[in-house]
């Protein structure tokens, strides 16, 4: 029997990839280093000062960031929770109050303030549309609604709600976004504090499957866009079930109306929704990216199971109409899903659906999320995560238990030691992200080689009731875990004979990217040598070594 070499590798790749997480953002001042989404194996990440990047982040609610004063003492407190990235809106009233006029005095003093904390910054550009509505549009936008037209309801109605269909809305709003990304190209092309921007926020039609109004109707009746066919024929394995089924149902049509292709019903109006919302967003997305070329997305609210079109808004970057997102939009570099739903997990794998990189700009601020943190970084290979109302417990905000507080305060805290490590293993085949609880309370995972049943923690007859961690192979029978509540018993792969067992579980932390050894894992803490365990009452960082024998 041999025993294998402690996992000095997990030292040497944190070395190499150096503290891209942790140091402050003025100290990586390089105009070359722009954020930008890159391909790095199987993974798309955030590249930030050429090195890769994990928004381990909290969105700010929707108007802490109008106040520098509001903002102030909340910094420290996201600083204590380990958090290294805000989302803060930045809304087209504020810097455009009068057409033509810009001030951008409070977003400058936002990025001071997010420097002076060592946080970077993902910004919100709340629009021509804010959950479906156009709240945020300056007031010189609202009044007009003859050169700024509203979306029409089946009813007649017609809300505070931009059409997409209005060509001076969005040339307005390309405009106002394209000065706004310009200020930040003078302002932060060396810094490099914000990182992202949301282009608009959870667009679509709340009340009605589709927009009615005058131009939205002629749209509605004319064919459907040469674009979209080109897209389709050029990406075929992309095309998601949900809509290939539709689209081979009415015939496989390459010509057409909406409904003539897609056939009648609310699933197409969706698709409509869609096409002409992105078509809108993009123009801004490229008006932003012309000026300042830094990641640009778009969110969604989410449908609820058995939800019709309108009942959530209608052409939001669905799972469901993503394709259509992907052809209309292609300045966005991605889409993301507000993921309060409760089946996390299936979220993310549609989400990741069209070779789409995953980002949570907004999820429950509660201890489930820390624990879903686990599964969109290790298993989705997620750019970022970022509960909303990240100031949850401030005066005027909401409050939020302690506990889920806790929770993702620490949840953090480790995944900001290993982000390194974590980074370099998302683009391999090597590491995975989960989260369990008494309906999924174990998972079988093949990694470096061997198989690992990872369940719920097991001690003296007590089970934990929750768990979840990521599990990385970082060398041959050399393992790294974060998490808690969960164990992991090694097994031979079916067919190779002998024994695998745990040679040495060491509990420790990064410090400065250096592994810092703590106590040695060999009694109760591995069960006597039965399992990896990861306590629930002491969530930490652990590595395991192997030995294989007879
Ligand atoms: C989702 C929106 O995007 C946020 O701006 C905020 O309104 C939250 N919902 C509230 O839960």
């Amino acid at each position: 029997m041999k025993n294998l070499p402690a996992p000095r590798t997990v030292v040497g790749a944190l070395c190499a990839f150096g503290l891209a997480v942790l140091s402050p953002a003025s100290s990586h001042a390089s105009a070359d280093g722009i954020p930008q989404l890159r391909r790095s194996g199987l993974a798309t990440q955030l590249f930030v000062d050429g090195k890769p990047y994990l928004i381990l982040g909290g969105e700010l609610r929707n108007s802490s960031s109008s106040s520098l004063e509001y903002m102030n003492p909340i910094w420290e407190r996201l600083e204590a929770q380990n958090l290294n990235t805000v989302l803060a809106g930045v809304s087209w009233e504020m810097i455009e109050p009068e057409e033509g006029r810009f001030d951008f005095h409070v977003l400058d003093g936002l990025i001071t303030q997010a420097r002076a904390h060592r946080m970077r910054l993902g910004l919100l550009w709340f629009a021509s549309w804010k959950n479906g509505m156009s709240s945020y549009a300056p007031a010189w936008v609202k009044w007009d609604s003859h050169r700024f037209p509203r979306v029409r309801l089946r009813n007649g109605d017609e809300p505070e709600v931009l059409s997409p269909l209005g060509e001076e809305s969005a040339a307005a709003d390309a405009r106002a976004f394209g000065t706004l990304m310009g200020h930040l190209a003078k302002v932060d092309a060396r810094d490099h504090t914000v990182l992202i921007v949301q282009v608009e926020n959870e667009v679509g039609v709340l009340g009605d499957s589709r927009d009615r109004s005058p131009a939205a109707e002629a749209a509605f009746n004319a064919p459907v866009p040469e674009e979209w066919f080109r897209y389709a024929a050029a990406n075929p394995s992309d095309l998601v079930p949900e809509l290939r089924a539709r689209w081979e149902a009415a015939g496989a049509r390459t010509s057409g109306t909406w409904t003539e292709v897609f056939g009648p019903g609310a699933a197409t109006d969706e698709m409509f929704m869609a096409w002409n919302y992105a078509r809108y967003v993009d123009r801004v997305a490229a008006a932003g990216a012309a000026a300042y070329p830094i990641p640009l997305y778009a969110n969604a609210w989410l449908n609820e199971p058995n939800a019709n079109p309108g009942d959530y808004p209608s052409g939001g970057p669905l799972a469901q109409v993503l394709n259509f997102w992907k052809a209309a939009a292609p300045h966005l570099s991605l889409l993301a899903p507000d993921l309060y739903a409760s089946n996390f997990d299936e979220r993310c794998r549609l989400f990741t659906r069209c070779a789409n990189p995953l980002f949570i700009p907004e999820t429950n601020r509660n201890a489930e999320s820390a624990r879903n943190l686990f599964v969109a970084v290790g298993r989705y290979r997620a750019i970022g995560f970022s509960p909303f109302a990240i100031e949850a417990n401030f005066p005027g905000s909401v409050p939020v238990p302690e506990a889920d507080r806790v929770a993702l305060g620490n949840a953090y805290g480790l995944l900001r030691q290993v982000a390194p490590l974590v980074l370099e293993h998302q683009g391999k085949d090597d590491m995975v992200g989960f989260s369990l609880d008494k309906e999924h309370p174990s998972i079988v995972e093949t990694l470096g080689g061997v198989v690992l049943d990872i369940s719920l923690d097991e001690i003296f007859g007590r089970r934990s009731e929750k768990g979840a961690g990521l599990l990385i192979a970082t060398g041959p029978g050399e393992f790294l875990g974060v998490g808690g509540g969960f164990r992991v018993i090694f097994h031979n792969p079916a067919g190779i004979p002998g024994r695998v067992g745990i040679a040495a579980v060491d509990e420790g932390s990064f410090k400065e990217g250096l592994w810092v050894q703590g106590r040695r894992l060999n009694g109760d803490e591995d069960d006597q040598g039965r399992a990896w365990r990861f306590s629930s009452w002491e969530p930490g960082i652990e590595t395991c070594s192997l030995y294989r024998g007879n």
